[in-house]
């Protein structure tokens, strides 16, 4: 294990083999030491800054049926909301005060965001906040949609690849989902300039060790700027109810491996990780994560946006979370910062 961590500190590579036996056969020794390295890692490259990204659940309407998620169309109980593009640029408005300088808009394959619908919402928060970076999160459209919403001022696009296994893929999707349209468009989405993320679920229903060294032989070629992973968590109205959900322990142990395999990324400590340990995302952030997304979503929907059971961060207030976050990541010797925190890709490691 020591000669495998040494290596992967190094080269920032492994075979995929190797990265199966870094999971299989982890420890609280070898965690320990991954943690170490990734803290060093990210230290030279960003110190004890930690970045945020203020979330805007815009729509839990969704045209997809993934076998995890809370909000996918088949289930009945969801009570649906979208937000009015009004609502939306009230949010960003509300989150300029508070200091954020990137605006994630997150939804469900929503058709009501049209092109011309979602891209008039990004050129209005551009245009009122020209400082800021807009992040968004609205799943698989065209060429031309990625290719226009790009040119209205999108900066930065979050696609989780899911996994990178087309069998585990197809167990977790319906069949009109393709692993090879996910992938297409990560490819698309680098290739209009945007910065990409993508990611995965840890310990999602199916997946095993072999399936996790392949997400992180993905993330070592693809080499992401930004990459979201967190626990699987049940919902009761999935299909996948009773799959049991990921831990913290193995999604640290990955974020660490992530930071070694690409030290500049963009690593988040999830709202997942919050939710399934009250400390959470602290644990994620002292494995080598930098990054925080608070919600900015109105109070009166959070709730709805429930992708799992349990989701923390319902009931409070923008600048509750905004307060509570900073708090959290003082006590652990870090510090929120408000810049748009692009990746710094100069440095080398
Ligand atoms: N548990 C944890 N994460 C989930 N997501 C969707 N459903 C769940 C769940 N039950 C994640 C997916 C998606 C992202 C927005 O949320 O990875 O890409
Ligand atoms: Fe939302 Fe703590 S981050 S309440």
């Amino acid at each position: 294990m020591h000669e495998l961590i040494q290596r992967l500190y190094e080269n920032h590579s492994l075979e995929l083999e190797e990265y199966e036996n870094l999971i299989i056969n982890r420890n609280e020794e070898a965690a320990k030491i991954l943690r170490d390295l990734a803290v060093e890692t990210r230290k030279k490259i960003y110190g004890f800054k930690v970045f945020v990204r203020g979330l805007i659940e815009i729509s839990n309407i969704c045209k997809n049926d993934c076998l995890y998620c809370g909000i996918r169309r088949s289930n009945k109980n969801c009570e649906r909301y979208r937000l009015t593009p009004e609502q939306i640029i009230k949010c960003s408005d509300e989150g300029y005060e508070l200091g954020f300088r990137t605006f994630v808009l997150q939804g469900g394959e929503d058709n009501f965001f049209s092109d011309e619908i979602l891209g008039g919402i990004v050129k209005e928060i551009k245009s009122r906040h020209s400082d800021c970076a807009v992040t968004l999160s609205m799943g698989e459209r065209s060429y031309d949609s990625y290719k226009f919403l790009r040119t209205c001022g999108a900066d930065r696009y979050l696609l989780r690849h899911e996994t990178a296994d087309k069998d585990h893929y197809e167990k977790i999707h319906p069949s009109e989902m393709s692993f090879e349209n996910r992938m297409k468009c990560l490819h698309k989405l680098r290739e209009l300039g945007y910065q990409v993320g993508c990611g995965f679920m840890v310990n999602s229903p199916y997946q095993t060790e072999k399936n996790l060294a392949q997400d992180l032989k993905f993330i070592e070629t693809f080499k992401p700027d930004m990459c979201g992973i967190g626990p699987f968590i049940p919902h009761k109205d999935t299909p996948f109810k009773n799959f049991n959900a990921g831990t913290v322990e193995l999604t640290c142990y990955l974020l660490s491996i992530i930071r070694l395999i690409y030290p500049p990324v963009l690593l988040p400590a999830t709202t997942a990780l919050g939710t399934i340990n009250p400390i959470g995302r602290e644990l994620g952030i002292l494995s080598g994560a930098n990054v925080v997304m608070p919600n900015l979503s109105p109070v009166n929907v959070r709730k709805k946006y429930e992708l799992y059971d349990n989701k923390i961060c319902t009931g409070e207030e923008s600048a509750q979370c905004r307060e509570c976050l900073n708090n959290r990541m003082k006590k652990i010797g870090y510090e929120i910062v408000t810049d748009r925190g692009d990746i710094k890709h100069s440095m080398k490691i």
